[in-house]
């Protein structure tokens, strides 16, 4: 059909690694880019959950793989990009989603311990992913790297500093990379969940989700992973080439809200 406008709003067989893959946000990610036609990587720590996952997401008839990847590990990074390649001959998208969450005051006697680890799938995971894929997300016509930050990215909770530390730094990351790597066509740009069911928050109580809800939410409820990974979703088409270095809040509103 003849168009008016110019840019492509499909990532039809575009190449897509996404970390954290197997659960929440990540496995929303990858179910809805296999939908959008991508050629969907799925990534995670553990063999038997990223068969499940590969297994549900080709039973649809879509083109998806899985790799075992500790995001903390270089060698299993290295690794899983030189796979990645060989199989499917580069890469497009970079999804940087795994995460954990290590509640902690700052005077707790194990503090430096859930720094290091939050710190390492946090934040130094991103970057080391970055590093490895970047020659070959260089080479795609329209390169694109989402990392996912928080709310804690841009405000505080208490017991949550190393969390909060680390997502700022994501923002950081972000920022800094949209400005260094423009040159090359890339573009990096940050999504800032807020709360989420996911199984990062599914121990919280349901009567508690509520009540925070209400308080802090003017939708008035938590948000569910496919409406963060369509914001993702968003960031990785073609039509968005201008969009860099934009830290998206996908929050029902928290961040605004005064009282
Ligand atoms: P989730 O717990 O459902 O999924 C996180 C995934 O990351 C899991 O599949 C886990 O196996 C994986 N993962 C953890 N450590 C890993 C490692 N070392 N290597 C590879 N994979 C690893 O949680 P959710 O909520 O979907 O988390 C996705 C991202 O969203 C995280 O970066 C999280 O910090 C962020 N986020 C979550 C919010 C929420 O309310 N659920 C709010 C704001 C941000």
């Amino acid at each position: 059909m003849k168009k008016l406008s110019e840019l492509s709003r499909s990532i039809d067989n575009k190449i897509a690694l996404i970390t954290g893959a197997t659960s929440g946000m990540g496995l929303a990610t990858a179910k809805l880019f296999s939908d959008q036609g991508a050629q969907v990587i799925v990534t995670d720590l553990n063999e038997d959950k990223i068969n499940e996952v590969v297994k549900e997401i080709s039973s649809y008839g879509k083109k998806c793989y899985g790799i075992k990847l500790d995001v903390t590990n270089l060698d299993e990074i290295k690794s899983a990009v030189a796979e990645t390649v060989k199989l499917f001959g580069g890469i497009d998208i970079l999804i940087n989603n795994a995460g954990i969450s290590i509640p902690t005051l700052i005077n707790d006697e194990n503090y430096e311990e859930y720094w290091d680890k939050t710190f390492n799938v946090l934040l130094k995971a991103q970057v080391q992913l970055i590093r490895e894929a970047l020659p070959f997300i260089q080479k795609s016509e329209s390169g694109r790297i989402v990392n996912i930050s928080s709310t804690e990215g841009l405000g505080a909770t208490p017991r949550q500093s190393p969390y909060t530390s680390a997502k700022h730094g994501v923002i950081g990351l972000t920022k800094s990379l949209a400005v260094e790597l423009g040159s090359s066509g890339i573009t990096v740009n940050c999504i800032c969940p807020g709360p989420i069911r996911t199984g990062m928050t599914e121990k919280i109580p349901e009567e508690d989700k509520k009540l925070y809800a209400k308080r802090r939410v003017p939708l008035k409820r938590y948000g569910e992973p496919e409406e963060v990974a369509q914001a993702t979703l968003n960031f990785c088409l073609p039509s968005s080439s201008f969009i860099n270095g934009a830290v998206l809040p996908v929050d029902g509103g928290l961040t605004i809200k005064r009282a």
